[in-house]
């Protein structure tokens, strides 16, 4: 598929969003398991609820578009998880891989709300009204993720220190 117009770049865009909130979807779990603390373990459960619904609203958000919702692999976001996966197999004290899977969990919200902020600046210019509605839905939640993880460093990180 060529890319002729920002009607294109958007609707690539999406089908990127769109497989890495399916990546997640597997990695979160593994991610609520590796954490030590309950109030991160239970963050990351959480989150896997909101994501599998972040996955209906883009596939809702390809509508407008006129196409069909089809995943396009998320590269950055397959090297995150891989970071993410090679770091748990690493032998460390338990409040120190707490603070690494929040940083690699951050790293992720900080992605994915870099994607949703494009991709609902496009959405704006291009007039998709529901899609863009669907979008900002996605970007608060991963937002308040991120702050939810950085509340939550601030005691794994203190532990960690110890
Ligand atoms: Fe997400």
């Amino acid at each position: 598929m060529s890319l002729e117009t920002l009607a294109d770049l958007f609707h690539d865009e999406l089908r990127d969003i769109l497989s890495a909130e399916k990546q997640l979807v597997k990695a979160l779990p593994k991610m609520a398991k590796k954490a030590s603390s309950e109030q991160l373990s239970k963050a990351f459960e959480d989150h896997l609820q909101e994501t599998e619904r972040q996955v209906e609203r883009v596939e809702q958000a390809f509508a407008e578009t006129g196409k069909t919702p089809r995943a396009k692999e998320c590269a950055a976001m397959k090297g995150l998880i891989e970071e993410a996966s090679s770091m748990m197999k690493e032998k460390a004290d338990a409040d120190v891989m707490d603070a690494a899977l929040i940083a690699c969990a951050q790293k992720v919200e900080h992605y994915e709300i870099a994607t949703y902020g494009t991709l609902c600046t496009w959405a704006q210019k291009l007039g998709y009204e529901k899609a863009l509605e669907l979008l900002k839905e996605n970007i608060d939640e991963e937002e308040k993720a991120d702050q939810k993880l950085t509340q939550l460093s601030g005691q794994i990180n203190a532990a960690a220190t110890t």
